[in-house]
């Protein structure tokens, strides 16, 4: 009896043979021999059916398969330098399961928005099989980090009474009787878990009704947000270049082929090392407003801006000290300047626009009060929220990662909606 196997652990049977539950991706044929291009998930191998060496039964069931026709092949497993993968299969048997008929992804270019409609099947090609092992491996180096640092995974609540980053981009739900909204972002909840457990990270999907329809912009994408306290924001700004460093480098290293299906420049990627440039807001206008922009303190930035300033660096750059007035309720102003705020930006290289947001946060009970009432928030719905700073307040930091656009940079994607499985974007809610 052949030995079950997937095409990655083919290496632990060379010269046995294996039966193996795979697809066919492709297939070539010259008359005597027929070579199927077969992929399994874990990875892709070629097949050789040579017509002398088997039943005419194998042979002509190798012959009906389709593009994407499912089947166990069985085979004995070849060392073969010339293959990507190392090995080969010489063709034994062959079990159809089903004959595909019309497979609608072809090999020639589709548009995207077709290719969008059939996502659901769009996730079996080769580049958004490397997206999608690239995002598991962000996830799994992002929790190393963290977790090998002494911070503790929490789960904040999806279903929400109040909201974190503005009114205006909130998913409205009804919640019984109540009104809810799903959540912006698990920060407010964060604060709460740092201060029982010191260091406290996140990791969940957040939602925003926001109408922009550009490359950088998901309605649901997932965030990772860790909070500390008795931090600071420049340390917490270590602790940012730290992790995106690490991140990057794991990818590097566990990723390669991944890599270079995307055809990656991955000496950029190598270059990414802490500590990162740290440029203030002002320094930031002086510098746009030298080179052709025209803004005015106190605007926020745009896609254009953060282009402009990351071009002059190889590494992320971090924008800190944004004003006051553009800046979430939350964030504590610098005490030497109080029209801006601790707070930075890191934005990556290459055009990828902002991956983190963060700050250092109001500790002060009355300031927050204050910042209550100037942003008009109902003090019954933030009532644990000032509670944190009423009972024991110190201060601290945080910040959150966009996974997605991480994603996209460290994959080198010109757009978010291939870095989640199923994209939610702007008029976009299929399949
Ligand atoms: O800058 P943001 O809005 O910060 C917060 O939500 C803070 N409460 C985080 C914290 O301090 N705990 O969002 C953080 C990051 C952005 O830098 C970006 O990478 C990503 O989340 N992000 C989006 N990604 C995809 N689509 C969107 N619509 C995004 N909005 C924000
Ligand atoms: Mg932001």
């Amino acid at each position: 009896m052949a030995a079950k196997s997937t095409i990655s652990e083919v290496k632990h049977h060379v010269g046995q043979e294996v039966r193996i539950g795979c697809w066919l991706n492709n297939k070539r044929s010259s008359g005597k021999i027929q070579f199927l291009q077969l992929r399994d998930g874990s990875g892709y191998i070629q097949a050789v059916v040579v017509k002398s060496e088997v039943s005419e039964d194998v042979w002509n069931d190798a012959k009906s398969l389709t593009q994407e026709s499912s089947l166990y092949v069985t085979g004995i497993v070849r060392e073969d330098e010339r293959s990507q993968s190392g090995f080969e299969l010489s063709v034994t048997g062959v079990e159809i399961i089903q004959v595909t008929t019309d497979y609608p992804i072809t090999p020639k270019e589709h548009g995207v928005d077709f290719l969008m409609d059939h996502r659901h099947l769009w996730l079996r090609s080769t580049r958004q099989r490397a997206v999608l092992i690239i995002r598991a491996q962000i996830i799994r180096s992002v929790q190393q980090f963290f977790d090998e640092r002494g911070f503790k995974l929490v789960d904040p609540p999806i279903l929400t009474p109040s909201s974190c980053e503005g009114t205006t981009e909130l998913f409205h739900t009804k919640y019984f009787e109540e009104d809810a909204f799903l959540t912006q972002s698990g920060q407010l909840y964060m604060e709460a878990a740092a201060m029982a457990l010191g260091k406290v990270y996140s990791f969940g999907p957040t939602f925003r009704a926001e109408k922009s329809k550009t490359r950088r912009h998901l309605i649901e994408f997932w965030m990772i947000e860790p909070e500390m306290a008795f931090t600071d924001l420049f340390e917490s700004l270590e602790v940012q270049e730290q992790f995106v460093s690490y991140v990057v480098q794991s990818v590097v290293a566990n990723c390669r082929r991944e890599l270079e299906t995307l055809e990656r420049d991955i000496s950029k990627l190598e270059k990414i090392q802490a500590p990162f440039p740290r440029i203030t807001y002002d320094e930031a206008i002086e510098y746009l407003n030298a080179n052709g922009f025209e803004v005015p303190w106190g605007e926020d930035f745009g896609a254009p801006h953060e282009t402009a300033i990351a071009e002059r660096y190889e590494q992320p750059v971090f924008i800190t000290h944004y004003p006051t007035g553009i800046k979430a309720f939350y964030m504590k102003p610098d005490p030497n300047r109080p029209e801006v705020v601790l707070c930075a930006d890191m934005i990556a290289p290459e055009g990828y626009g902002e991956i983190i947001g963060g700050s250092q946060r109001i500790d002060d009970p009355e300031l927050m009060e204050q910042r209550f009432k100037e942003h008009e928030l109902s003090d019954e719905a933030y009532q644990w929220y000032m509670d944190l700073r009423k009972y024991g307040t110190v201060p601290h930091s945080g910040f959150g990662l966009g996974l997605e656009r991480t994603v996209a940079w460290i994959c080198g994607l010109d757009h978010v909606r291939e870095t989640i499985p199923f994209p939610r974007l702007l008029y976009r809610l299929y399949p």
